[in-house]
């Protein structure tokens, strides 16, 4: 009977949370792990069997086990979903605030590039994008454009790891300080070049490459080593080979698994 009610209570907390913008959908459990591991304000954890994602997050997370335990409730996902993720889980975290992202973008020094998306049109490849961005310790992610790089199936194709990095849209006028190295496949060899810390590394869209506006502000334009015949690689791996390219995590207090 309680656990019925406690259904109850959840789907409609549920319901309730779900049409609140401030809030982002992290489906299954990978999402909600990195999204706990890296500090999100998580709000409501619902699962089909709430006993197995306990022993989930204790076989696969335990450093998150106690917060997944402590926040998971029963709720048929079918009834607030359109697609329930294998692992049955589903939560509703707090996006981050956005004049904060950009304040933290925009200090200098900085330790780590940030990479820029150029009106991509994609919402898997900017997933991927900030799932490499959170991996190699880059200082954020932003997008040109009118996708929104928080929407649902972004977050989702990032794994929960927008938390991991810092992610926001911006406009020319809003680009972050740094030189601008735009990734072309008519620029100089990377393989010449040393990209700084400092770095924007932007790339163009996967239709149009680099619009004329960012290749003006270039201060370089880098190719990839690509052969002949061959017009381009596709958005995510050029992020990949260009953080690569730059070095990765560095021994600044963040642990690096190797
Ligand atoms: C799918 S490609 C865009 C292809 C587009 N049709 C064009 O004309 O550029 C997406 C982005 O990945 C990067 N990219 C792909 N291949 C590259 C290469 N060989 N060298 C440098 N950047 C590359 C560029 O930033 C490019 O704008």
């Amino acid at each position: 009977m309680s656990d019925v009610q406690g259904d109850e209570a959840a789907v409609r907390e549920w319901r309730e949370a779900a049409g609140d913008d401030g809030l982002v959908l992290l489906d299954g459990f990978h999402a909600l792990k990195h999204a706990l591991r890296f500090g999100a304000d998580v709000r409501m954890v619902v699962a089909d069997e709430p006993d197995a994602v306990r022993a989930l997050a204790r076989e696969l997370a335990p450093d998150v086990e106690a917060d997944v335990a402590r926040l998971v409730r029963g709720a048929a996902l079918k009834t607030l979903l359109p697609r329930v993720h294998p692992t049955g889980v589903a939560a509703l975290a707090v996006r981050p605030d956005r004049a904060r992202g950009l304040a933290g973008l925009g200090r200098m020094p900085r330790p780590a590039p940030v990479v820029v998306l150029d009106n991509p049109r994609n919402l898997g490849n900017v997933g991927a994008v900030v799932r490499l961005a959170a991996g190699f310790g880059a200082t954020g992610v932003v997008t040109r454009g009118d996708l929104d790089p928080w929407h649902p199936n972004v977050v989702r194709a990032g794994a929960g790891l927008h938390y991991a990095t810092t992610v926001e849209r911006i406009t020319l006028d809003t680009l972050p300080p740094g030189p601008l190295y735009a990734l072309d496949p008519e620029g100089e060899y990377i393989r010449s070049l040393t990209l700084p810390d400092d770095a924007l590394l932007a790339f163009g869209s996967e239709r149009h490459g680099i619009s004329p506006e960012l290749r003006a502000r270039a201060d370089h334009l880098v190719s990839l080593p690509m052969r002949p015949q061959v017009s381009s690689y596709n958005l995510a791996t050029s992020v990949a080979m260009t953080l690569f390219h730059w070095g990765g995590p560095r021994e600044t207090g963040q642990e690096v698994v190797q």
